[in-house]
This record gives structure tokens, sequence and C-alpha cells, in this order.
């Protein structure tokens, strides 16, 4: 477990995946994560039995506070490609543990485990224009904006800006 001043980083476990069904039926939440289908509980259950298969392209970690013990989010790393040592980081919060900092730890404790543990050469996150609080998190967690990439995204009847943050290990 990789644990810093406010959080952990936990194995996600069966019990984290119902409070994650919530977060991404959450109709805010998902216009920053670029998600328009909610999603069942029979869906949710499928989804949590495949992950547990993909573990070498996809690493769930939840994010508990180290205090309380609470489950705050979730971050992961997604399409792991061992062959260029690289993946996407993606990140979610529960809205009640955003602005403290949380999403900040978890974003750097993801790096170092993707460079430390799985010897991985590059980072990477995808956040649209509007989502400032991502990309000053991104940013304070030492990724940098290396690309805007333009009208990218459709999202809520208009098309966005993408900025593309990553980080290189060593850098
Ligand atoms: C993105 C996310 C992980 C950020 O984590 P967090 O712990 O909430 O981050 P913080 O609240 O510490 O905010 C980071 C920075 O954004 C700033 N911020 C917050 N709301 C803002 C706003 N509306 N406009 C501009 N800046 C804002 C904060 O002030 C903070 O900067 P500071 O430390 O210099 O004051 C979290 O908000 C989240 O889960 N959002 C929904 C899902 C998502 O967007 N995922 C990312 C897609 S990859």
């Amino acid at each position: 477990m990789l644990s810093g001043s406010k959080i952990s980083l936990a194995t996600f476990e069966r019990e984290h995946a119902q409070k994650t069904l919530t977060w991404l039926n959450d109709t805010e939440l998902c216009k920053f994560l670029g998600r328009t289908e909610p999603i069942s509980q029979a869906e949710q259950e499928i989804w949590f039995e495949l992950l547990k298969g993909k573990k070498s392209e996809t690493l769930f970690f939840a994010i508990e506070t180290t205090d309380t013990k609470e489950h705050a989010g979730n971050v992961w790393l997604h399409g792991i490609d061992t062959k260029n040592a690289k993946a996407e980081v993606r990140i979610v919060l529960d809205p009640k543990h955003s602005g403290k900092g949380l999403g900040v730890e978890a974003l750097s404790l993801i790096k170092q485990y993707g460079f430390e543990w799985l010897n991985l050469h590059k980072l990477t996150g995808y956040v649209l224009s509007f989502n400032l609080p991502a990309q000053k998190a991104f940013e304070k967690a030492g990724y940098i904006c290396e690309a805007v990439l333009t009208e990218e995204r459709w999202s809520n009847g208009r098309y966005v800006d993408l900025h593309v943050f990553s980080s290189i290990r060593g850098r």
C-alpha cells in the first residue's frame, strides 16, 4: 500500500465498487469524466468481476483517508502498455472530499507507483478544458500540459478542447 500524509492507495475490493457506482451515476461528476450513460447494479458487478482479470491492463486503487480510512475516491492506471512503458492516469473523488488536496496527493502517489513499481516511462492524463480543478491538480502533482487538442470531445452540447497532461520518469 502507498501512503501519503492525507491518503493511502488501497487495493480495490468489492466493498469499493458500490460507492464507485454512485459516483459514476452522479450527473455532475459525469460531465468531468466524459460519461453519458448511467450504469446499473448488474453492470457494475460484471465490471468488477472483469476488472480482476484485467490487472495487466488496468490497475485500480481505492483512495482512503489516512485518519478515518474512508473511501474518498479512486485513482487508476488505464491502458497499461508495457511495450512503450506508458499508461493513462484517471481519477475521481467523492465531491465531499474534493477541495482538500486529496486529488493532488493521489496523482503523485500513482505516479510513484507507475514509475517505481511498474517501471513505466510516461504517464498521461486527459482533462476537459472546463475542468479547472483537475488541470490544477495534475499540475500541482508534477504533470505538465504538453498539448491541447482542439475541440476533441463532445460534451454537454458542444465540442470542447482536451488538455493532455503528462509526466516522464526522472524529469
Ligand atoms: C479533479 C480532482 C481529482 C481534483 O482533486 P481535488 O483534491 O479536489 O483537488 P483540489 O480541490 O485540491 O483542487 C486543485 C486545485 O484546483 C483549484 N480549484 C478548485 N475549483 C476550481 C475552480 N472552479 N476554478 C479554478 N480552480 C479551482 C483549487 O483551488 C486547487 O488549487 P490550489 O491548491 O492552488 O488552491 C477532483 O476534483 C475530482 O475528482 N473531480 C471530478 C472527476 C475529475 O474531474 N477527474 C479528472 C478527469 S481525468
